[in-house]
């Protein structure tokens, strides 16, 4: 069933010069660009894009961070798009991430590890209607 998703290439990435080759994957892949914009988070969409995690003690330096310089936010979409873009991502830390993976390949960090994808069919919906209002359903 196709299905889409909410990419953040983060700042990390972008600084690096890593974005093509981190679309690239997604595109080789098949997933389809609905949109994708360069922007810089400020602080009220950082806390509404990471509401579940603002109480949390690792959230003032994600907020840092994510806040610190400009990221690209897409949404891609393809058959089973949630799933198989957390796949080609792979595991939150970069070290324990596995080969082959994006961030098994290029980081080394649970926070500058380059890419956030949605998580679930509702946080989806939500993160499209955050970053891209005119696409939500
Ligand atoms: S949780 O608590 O299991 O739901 O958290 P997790 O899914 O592992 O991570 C959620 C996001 O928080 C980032 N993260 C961190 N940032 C800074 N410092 C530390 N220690 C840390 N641990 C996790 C992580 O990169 C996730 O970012 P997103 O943008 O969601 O990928």
């Amino acid at each position: 069933m196709s299905e889409r998703t909410l990419v953040l290439i983060k700042p990390d990435a972008v600084r690096r010069g890593l974005v093509g080759e981190v679309i690239g994957r997604f595109e080789r892949k098949g997933l389809v660009i609905e949109a994708m914009v360069r922007r810089t988070m400020d602080s009220e969409l950082a806390d509404q894009h990471y509401a579940e995690h603002v109480d949390k003690p690792f959230y003032p330096p994600l907020k840092d961070f994510m806040t610190g310089g400009p990221l690209i936010a897409a949404v891609l979409s393809g058959d089973e798009a949630i799933d198989v873009v957390r796949k080609l991502v792979g595991a939150t830390d970069g070290r324990a991430a596995a080969a082959g993976t994006i961030r098994g390949d290029f980081s080394l960090s649970n926070r500058e590890n380059l890419v956030h994808a949605s998580d679930s069919t509702d946080s989806a919906k939500r993160e499209i209607g955050l970053w891209f209002p005119e696409l939500a359903d």
